[in-house]
């Protein structure tokens, strides 16, 4: 069913846009009255924005979250090798490795917060290991492992927009339309407080190109659209209080469902800007599809463990080799979740739930 059909939606963009659209239509009246569509005056200021928002020195917009995570690898500069990522995560994390130029290596998930188990991606680093990706899944601050020297963090931060990170080590954000700092087609950003790393990401996202025709290095297109920058920036002073409006309805949803434990939340750590929230199931087909069949939408992030996708074989061990990621993709399930859906919605969702998964008899 889709999103547009459903009684109540994954995310639903209207009232965002709604909320801001003075600011917005401001934004684009600018830029047509300059007429400058790539690289202007809108993208330049949201990056200053952006990076003052996130507290980072220096803030890099890209065509979309994937070409964040590569570039932020390619600008670390590393030799060629080996990079970890969870098992658990976007497909997109492991694509952009690949991109990058370098072979993939999984590790496996805390059984909690389902975010990268340090230990464990600390145990699986080599000689040939260039770097470690954790992933800020779900919007939950993921802690970076401890390295030995020579191997570099490159933060996955596509759903973790204004959520407590540092960045000593590059992070790649995505504005994908269901980001918590959304834009309204595809864009990303790599945040750094490295002036050269800043700088390098600058010249890979523009073909080489040093504000002129002349190709330096190999590189990519790769650049925010100013009319994308429009709508973020009217968005970005928003942040704050749609992150806490999240975070509001995800404990709404916590309280609703404590007394029905075939429905486990996925807990969240400190500092989450709740981007999704995910529970566990054990049947969870028979409750899609119950919730599907009252109009409620739901999604899985993800189904299928990156070990497990045909794209990513090669390197995989065999099969069983991360359990906990291959059992939570088995019994996820994201219910919905954006800064104005109401209380009254949540509750008719979690009604819906218990018609299926009663609550516990005390
Ligand atoms: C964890 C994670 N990494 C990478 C990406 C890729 O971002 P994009 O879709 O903007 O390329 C996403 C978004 O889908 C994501 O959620």
């Amino acid at each position: 069913m889709s999103a547009a059909k459903a009684g109540v939606p994954m995310v639903n963009l209207r009232p965002l846009l709604d909320a801001t659209e003075a600011a917005w239509r401001a934004n684009l009246e600018r830029l047509f009255t300059r007429m400058h569509f790539i690289l202007g005056e809108q993208v330049e200021s949201f990056e200053q924005e952006l990076a003052a928002a996130f507290d980072a020195r220096f803030a890099v917009c890209v065509g979309s979250g994937t070409s964040a995570v590569e570039l932020a690898l390619r600008a670390s500069r590393l030799a060629p090798g080996e990079v970890i990522v969870p098992a658990l995560t976007s497909p997109f994390t492991a694509q952009a490795v690949l991109a990058a130029g370098y072979r993939l290596k999984f590790a496996d998930v805390d059984p909690a917060t389902l975010l990268l188990d340090t230990a464990d991606a600390a145990s699986r680093v080599t000689a040939r290991t260039r770097a470690v990706v954790p992933v800020h899944l779900y919007g939950q601050p993921a802690p970076l492992p401890s390295l030995p020297r020579g191997v570099a963090v490159v933060q996955d931060a596509c759903q973790a927009h204004g959520a407590p990170l540092r960045y000593s080590a590059p992070a790649a954000f995505s504005f994908y339309p269901t980001k918590n700092l959304p834009c309204l087609g595809d864009g990303g950003a790599v945040l750094t407080n490295s002036r050269s790393l800043a700088e390098r990401v600058r010249q890979l996202r523009d073909g080489g190109r040093r504000n002129d025709q002349v190709s330096r290095i190999r590189a990519v297109n790769s650049r925010l659209d100013e009319m994308q920058a429009c709508y973020l920036r009217a968005f970005l002073p928003k942040l704050v209080e749609w992150n806490a409006e999240r975070s509001r309805l995800a404990d709404l949803y916590d309280r609703l469902l404590a007394d029905c434990p075939g429905v486990r939340p996925v807990a969240r750590r400190e500092g989450s800007v709740c981007h999704l929230y995910v529970v566990r199931v054990r049947r969870r087909e028979r409750l899609r599809k119950h919730l599907a069949a009252n109009g409620i939408a739901t999604g899985i992030h993800y189904p299928v463990p990156l070990h497990q996708q045909p794209a990513f074989r090669e390197f995989a061990p065999k099969r069983g080799s991360f359990p906990i990621a291959e059992r939570a993709c088995r019994e996820i399930l994201s219910l919905p979740l954006w800064p104005y859906i109401s209380g009254k919605d949540v509750q008719k969702i979690v009604d819906k739930i218990r018609e299926i998964e009663p609550r516990t008899t005390v």
